[in-house]
Parts: C-alpha cells; structure tokens; sequence
C-alpha cells in the first residue's frame, strides 16, 4: 500500500491508480483468422500471441526488442512483438511463423529453404528469421548476401554463424521472385546423397 510519502494520492485515487484492473476488448486478425480478446492494456503482443493463442513460435529471448527472436508481421511490416503493446494491434492483421506454411500443412519456400541449407541449429531463433525474410521475399527485389546480413542484423542467432541463414534466405528470395539462382544454390546442401559429407 502506498502512503501520502509515496505520493500525493488520496485514497480514493490511490485505488484507482494501483488496484483497477485495466482491461481492453481488443479485435484483430491472428493467421488470417479474426480474433476477439480481453486483453491487459500492460500486455504485449508476444504474451498475448503466446498465452491466449499457444503461438509458440514466438520466441522470448531479450524481451527488450533487441533480438528478433519475437518477430511477427503486423500489416506486412516486421515487429518486434515484446516492445508492442498487444492494445495497438486492434485491427491489424498478424501472422506469426505458425501461419507461414501452406494451406496443406506444406512448407513455404523459406521454410524449405531453411531445412535444404542447414540454416538451423538449436532453433530457437528461427522463426524471427523466417518472419523477417517473409518481409523481404514480399519487398520483390533481389538482394546480394552483404545486404541480407544488413537486413537481418536485428535477429540473433547464438548458433548457426549465420551464413547458411543468409544463403536460405537469398535462396527463397531468387526462387520466390524468380531471379537466377546463385550456382551455390543449385544443389541443396545437404540431402540424404550427401549427408555423409556432413557428419
Ligand atoms: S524477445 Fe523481442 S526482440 Fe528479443
Ligand atoms: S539456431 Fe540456435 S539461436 Fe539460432
């Protein structure tokens, strides 16, 4: 309980500054499905994705929007969905990984990518970079592996070196938007022929 040392609250105000619950109906679109929520106006996007929704693909890693491992799209723009309010996603539109594959449970270019070039290790900062290159693929435009490394710099990996990350995603980018595949990507990297070579 706060005291008057604390503050020049009455009690009347110090109720309602500390104790009202503080609640909004929210309506948006979580995956392409229209969402209709009570949500705490203290919550973020990533909680709200994660425990009303079991959205998992949403990482937390930092929590204070450095890492990407939170990524989502929001109107077709990446975010980081721990530093986003879950009240400002009221009629947007959000797809998280969990919404990226095909409508028959089929992989999307990326995520085949990502499986063909080994560009996953423990996984855990996977699906922000699947978001991430989902905007980039969308963006239509061809992209050298130096300036993806300056596209993705938001997302972390602890494991990977990133270079097979960065080979993927110019990889689903060249076929998604149909430019030449660089000769690196003409071969996946490791198949079940090659594996050998691997391990
Ligand atoms: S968990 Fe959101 S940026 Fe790291
Ligand atoms: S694969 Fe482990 S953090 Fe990226």
């Amino acid at each position: 309980m706060h005291t008057n040392e604390h503050g020049p609250y009455g009690d009347r105000e110090e109720a309602v500054l500390h104790y009202e619950p503080q609640y909004k109906f929210l309506k948006c679109r979580v995956n392409g499905v229209p969402v209709a929520k009570m949500v705490d106006m203290r919550a973020s996007l990533t909680d709200f994705l994660r425990n009303d929704f079991s959205l998992t693909s949403v990482k937390k890693g930092c929590e204070v929007g450095e890492c990407g491992a939170c990524a989502v799209l929001i109107d077709g723009v990446e975010f980081n969905s721990c530093i986003y309010l879950a009240i400002w996603a009221e009629g947007k539109d959000i797809w998280t990984t969990e919404g990226l594959s095909l409508r028959d449970g089929s992989l999307s270019i990326i995520q085949e990518a990502f499986v063909d070039e080994a560009a996953v290790q423990c996984g855990f900062c996977t699906p922000g970079f699947i978001v991430g290159a989902t905007e980039i693929i969308s963006r239509k435009k061809y992209y050298t592996i130096d300036e993806l490394r300056k596209e993705l710099s938001n997302h972390m990996c602890r494991c990977t070196g990133y270079e097979n990350i960065l080979i993927a995603v110019q990889k689903a980018n060249n076929i998604a938007n149909g430019f030449e595949l660089e000769a690196d990507h003409k071969v996946n990297r490791i198949n079940k022929d090659n594996i050998k070579d691997y391990i």
